[in-house]
């Protein structure tokens, strides 16, 4: 999977390139990522990008011209199928939209604003879908769209034991139960005792067990959803009858 990256802070995208599965990923070559400076696309001296807003108000606000500039080059270079931009008050991310982009996706654009944002002229013009990746705002859009590059990454086939993401949070509706390793005693907290039992049927219906009491005390919203979707079962059911 290609990433092209609209960004002024290029150097930020190391975090992702070069450390942990990503790292491997990229080594693998089975993603690959090209950062484009929106100030390369600018002529003038200071080679300004951003400007004061229209209207008045604080901070400034990113021009439309070099972003266009910058994913016209994308798009010459071969890239660029798809153009996200990373905003507050885009569509919430998703774990079904990771391996949405994961699945049908070949080449992504993502522009990262600064500032109070980017000029909506640019939004409307070139940019197919706008994407946040929670009620909170960052100073800009390079985590976001890391954040983005990393969860899309380790859905890519190849790149995680297909168990592990199979047992993830969200993969089947459900957050993940808790997960526990050496020493079997630690302070004054022992493992659950199932767990060191070796009785794999009993293990798997404890962790179900869990990530249901989990998520209907963290998420109640998820057991809406995952009951909407066919995703629970008659024991889910009860046990979750007995949870409340
Ligand atoms: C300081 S923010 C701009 C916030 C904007 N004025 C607002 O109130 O919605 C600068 C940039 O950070 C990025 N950003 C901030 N929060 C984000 C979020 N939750 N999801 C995705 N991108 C975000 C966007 O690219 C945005 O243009």
């Amino acid at each position: 999977m290609r990433f092209d990256v609209v960004t002024l802070f290029p150097a930020m995208f190391a975090a992702v390139v070069d450390h942990g599965i990503t790292h491997r990923a990229h080594q693998q070559k089975l993603w690959s990522l090209t950062t484009w400076n929106p100030r390369d696309f600018v002529a003038d001296a200071h080679r300004t990008i951003d400007d004061r807003p229209f209207g008045g108000g604080p901070g400034m606000v990113m021009m439309a011209p070099p972003l266009a500039d910058a994913v016209a080059a994308v798009q010459q270079a071969g890239g660029g199928a798809k153009v996200i931009a990373l905003a507050p008050n885009g569509v919430p991310l998703t774990d079904a939209r990771v391996r949405r982009f994961a699945m049908e996706a070949e080449s992504v654009t993502l522009v990262c604003g600064r500032y109070e944002g980017i000029d909506q002229r640019f939004i409307d013009a070139c940019v197919d879908e706008v994407i946040s990746i929670g009620d909170f705002v960052l100073s800009g859009g390079e985590i976001a769209a890391m954040a983005l590059i990393d969860a899309v990454v380790r859905q890519l086939p190849g790149v995680l034991k297909d168990e592990s993401s199979a047992d993830e949070s969200f993969a089947a509706g459900l957050l993940d139960a808790k997960h526990y390793t050496r020493p079997e005693q630690w302070r004054d907290m022992a493992v659950p005792p199932v767990l060191l039992s070796g009785h794999h049927a009993q293990i798997a219906e404890w962790r179900r067990h869990e990530a249901l009491r989990l998520t209907a005390r963290q998420r109640p919203e998820l057991i809406d959803r995952a009951r909407a979707a066919g995703q629970l079962n008659p024991t889910d059911e009860r046990q979750l009858r007995s949870t409340i």
